[in-house]
């Protein structure tokens, strides 16, 4: 059955919509369309909104949904269109999670190897750090880009990080909002087109995913993960664009450091293979976020067509170009070299002991992300420092954890974080797929 006046969405519409929804039928293109239009401009209500979102969660969607859907929300804002003549653009994007510095590296490791990379960041989100809190952890960084200084900056230095703004995709930022308060965030197809639709307006040629799986994730299973990734990506084709997913764990911290300068920091110094951080690292050029980040940024590469991959990467990380594309980026975007090298840790911080010997069995990264949020709210580079992996093999009186920053008294029982146990156990993979 259509809508009941198709193309106009009204209050009885709706209701048949919802009706149709709650009972497992498909709603049409006509209908999302009209569902989104109807909600922009008021003639729907949140309630009606909520009501339809909430029979998505438990009926799911079909792609065709979650396609009409990202089609819709791409329509309800301006779109930035890059010049395919002028060469390929990529993007990158990250599902979410803790200790995830890879966007922070990725791009300006790639735009140094020669891709134009155009990348609109989130900010933090629950547990979940936000690329544009850790970059305006740089004095001076200004992620407020129009559109048009957005564009340039990439076509002149290859790279630009900034937050998302109104223009692209007003419906999203309504919606997302919604979802948050209504419960009603985890539906596939409302993740897939939320997602999708900011990458198809901000308009790169070839998107890499990096959807997490794990407790901190909105995937906490490997084979959920595979089915957003699948989305993703064919959500992604079905609108002209390349796409390719990884899929990959999140049952630990990514990279060393949670909260937001702090992360920013780890990120300069692996580029810039200082010591402030490395030097508390075990093996840091072989970390799983090193080995992580040359994946994506290999597939960054191939998106864009050139040649080399991991190698590429490697030298360009070792070489030191991909920190002179990092200090390029944050001086084109208002801060100083000066004021990035300028950030220090708290020379002071707390150490997390083991009071056992024994095993990591298992760490408890949404409490860890909420600490490192929590730590870095008075103080940008307050956060943590998390010494051990899972699998790691520890002595009582072991570090687990170092704590940073002005509030470092007040964050408690962090040992509780850290399962230890008798038994060894295998850490978990890396990457789990990636969907092509
Ligand atoms: N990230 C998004 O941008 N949207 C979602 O719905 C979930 C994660």
């Amino acid at each position: 059955m259509a809508a009941a006046n198709p193309g106009v969405m009204d209050d009885t519409a709706m209701r048949h919509c919802i009706e149709r929804k709650r009972d497992g039928h498909a709603l049409s293109a006509t209908d999302w369309d009209a569902i989104i239009d109807g909600f922009m401009e008021g003639r729907i209500d949140e309630a009606q909104t909520a009501a339809l979102f909430m029979a998505c969660v438990w009926r799911g969607m079909t792609f065709e949904e979650a396609h009409a859907l990202t089609d819709a929300m791409v329509r309800s804002g301006e779109t930035i269109s890059f010049d395919r003549g002028k060469g390929i653009v990529v993007d990158k994007h990250s599902s979410g999670g803790v200790a995830d510095i890879v966007s922070l590296v990725a791009v300006p490791l790639a735009a140094a190897c020669g891709a134009r990379v155009a990348k609109l960041s989130g900010r933090a989100l629950g547990h979940t750090g936000g690329t544009i809190d850790k970059l305006e952890a740089i004095p001076g960084f200004n992620a407020a880009l129009s559109l048009d200084t957005f564009i340039r900056q990439v076509e002149t230095i290859g790279c630009a990080i900034a937050a998302q703004t109104q223009a692209l995709v007003p419906a999203d930022k309504r919606i997302y909002n919604l979802r948050d308060r209504t419960g009603t965030v985890p539906a596939m197809g409302l993740i897939a087109a939320s997602i999708v639709s900011k990458k198809i307006a901000c308009g790169a040629h070839a998107i890499v995913f990096d959807v997490k799986t794990g407790p901190a994730s909105f995937t906490p299973r490997p084979d959920q993960a595979r089915e957003l990734a699948s989305w993703l990506v064919e959500i992604c084709k079905g609108f002209g664009r390349k796409a390719v997913a990884f899929v990959s764990d999140m049952h630990q911290p990514l990279g060393r450091t949670v909260g937001t300068g702090i992360e920013m920091v780890e990120a300069r110094d692996l580029l810039q293979h200082s010591d402030v951080i490395l030097s508390l690292s075990k093996d840091p050029e072989r970390s799983r976020g090193v080995q992580l980040i040359l994946k994506v940024v290999a597939a960054l590469l191939d998106a864009s067509e050139i040649t080399g991959g991991e190698e590429r990467a490697a030298k360009s990380l070792a070489d030191g170009t991909g920190y002179a594309k990092l200090v390029e980026m944050v001086e084109a975007q208002g801060a100083s070299r000066g004021a990035l090298e300028a950030m220090e840790l708290d020379p002071k911080p707390l150490t997390v002991k083991a009071s056992q010997a024994g095993f990591v069995q298992s760490i408890d990264v949404v409490h860890l992300g909420n600490a490192g949020r929590r730590l870095s709210r008075n103080d940008a580079l307050g956060g943590l420092f998390v010494n051990v992996e899972i699998g790691d093999r520890i002595e009582a009186g072991q570090p687990l954890a170092r704590v940073y920053g002005k509030d470092k008294e007040h964050v408690r029982n962090l040992e509780s974080s850290f399962k230890i146990g008798a038994e060894p156990v295998e850490p978990p993979p890396l990457v789990y797929d990636m969907v092509t």
